[in-house]
């Protein structure tokens, strides 16, 4: 049986001083692995070969992300995830939730691995089934259930999805949200309302900055509540009904530091993604998912200078990969996405070796039942107009 000892590397050892290198940043990222361990991955890469399709997300590891066949957000993943129906293996260097995704997307004799199974992402466990359940009914009792189309984000568990895909909902990206949101309010005429799930930065920044709506149209469901803590007249007013959900990681960006950064940087440009809050995203100049934030940083003109509000392994990705602009993390105090990060070369070389001698380790199942219903809301995303 393969063995690799897998991560109880210390933090600080060999570690990749990003402000060693002039690239400004709040923390520092985990150690690299083992160089021995990157000849290992290469050679179980080598002898997989194409039974494997590895896929990696823009948050993942340097030491990770350089084995992935294809990289992308979560959109770009979720449509890569069915490219390659031969290969017997999809390696998912990601989160759970997307490893979920991947298994309904991808063929019966597929199997997804997971490298690790901690690798869980914060927001998509704001919203239980139970909960989702409970807050469909009340809807029903306040009497709008009728007029409200579910949508969910990528970041949620396939339960979830297949909520939506039960009940006339639709999945959305950061990428795509704007025409999921259009399609779900063409569902029910104009007294439709949308029911977001789990993220309310991206469900308000969207419908307001996107869609045109008013804040005011917006009201926060809490699940911990009675009637997610709203009365029936602000349920029949409201348009959107945003979940009480967000991410740890971009939730925790201010607008402190947008102004400190443009008093640091004269003429920086501020550059973040839509899970950021809304108060933080309207003091940005730009605003877009993972994908649109690469597209810009590379269509940037030399000298130009940027702060970015995401993660940070992307953020000094680019500002290695683009030396010739000023490339700097947003916040001092934001660090990394821990679950993101827990998929490490330790793992991977654990997940793929077990492969080559035959074990399928880690593998991301979803019930037929599950998968049928959330593939209906996965479809009608693939189905949206444009990207
Ligand atoms: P995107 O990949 O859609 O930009 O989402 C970012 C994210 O937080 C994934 O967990
Ligand atoms: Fe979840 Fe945020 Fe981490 Fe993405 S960055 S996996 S949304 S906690």
């Amino acid at each position: 049986m393969t063995t690799v000892d897998l991560p109880l590397l210390p933090l600080g050892r060999g570690v990749d001083r990003a402000s060693e290198r002039g690239v400004e940043c709040p923390g520092d990222l985990p150690a690299a692995s083992d160089p021995e361990l990157v000849a290992r991955a290469r050679a179980a890469k080598a002898a997989l070969g194409e039974r494997v399709f590895v896929l990696g997300h823009h948050y993942q590891r340097d030491e990770v992300i350089q084995f992935a066949d294809v990289t992308g957000d979560s959109f770009k993943l979720a449509r890569d995830a069915a490219a390659r129906p031969d290969a017997e293996f999809v390696v998912f260097c990601g989160v759970h939730f997307m490893a979920e995704s991947a298994d309904i997307l991808t063929g019966p004799d597929q199997q997804v691995v997971l490298p690790d199974l901690a690798a869980g992402c914060s927001m998509a466990d704001m919203a239980r089934l139970a909960q989702v359940e409970k807050a469909w009914d009340s809807l029903a009792a306040a009497g709008v259930q009728a007029q409200v189309v579910p949508v969910t984000y990528m970041n949620s568990s396939a339960d979830i999805k297949a909520f939506c895909g039960r009940n006339g909902g639709v999945v959305c990206t950061s990428s795509n949200a704007e025409v999921a949101l259009e399609w779900a309010f063409d569902q029910h005429g104009p007294d439709t309302k949308v029911l977001f799930l789990p993220d309310q930065h991206l469900g308000r920044n969207t419908a307001v900055l996107k869609l045109g709506l008013e804040l005011g149209d917006c009201v926060v469901w809490n699940p911990h509540l009675p009637q997610g803590g709203l009365t029936t007249d602000q349920l029949q007013q409201a348009r959107m009904i945003l979940w009480k959900g967000h991410c740890s990681v971009h939730g925790r960006f201010t607008e402190q530091v947008v102004d400190q950064v443009r008093e640091r940087i004269p003429g920086v440009q501020v550059l973040v993604h839509p899970e950021c809050r809304h108060e933080v995203v309207v003091k940005a100049d730009l605003v877009g998912s993972t994908e649109f934030i690469i597209r810009t940083i590379e269509a940037a003109p030399a000298g130009s200078a940027w702060a970015i509000g995401t993660e940070l392994n992307l953020v000094q990705r680019l500002a290695k990969a683009h030396p010739d602009k000023q490339i700097v993390f947003l916040d001092k105090d934001v660090c990394y996405c821990s679950t993101m990060n827990r998929i490490d070369l330790p793992h991977f070389v654990w997940a793929m070796e077990s492969l080559v001698e035959g074990v399928v380790v880690n593998r991301i199942e979803v019930d037929p039942t599950t998968q049928a219903q959330a593939l209906v809301a996965l479809q009608r995303m693939l189905d949206l107009p444009g990207r």
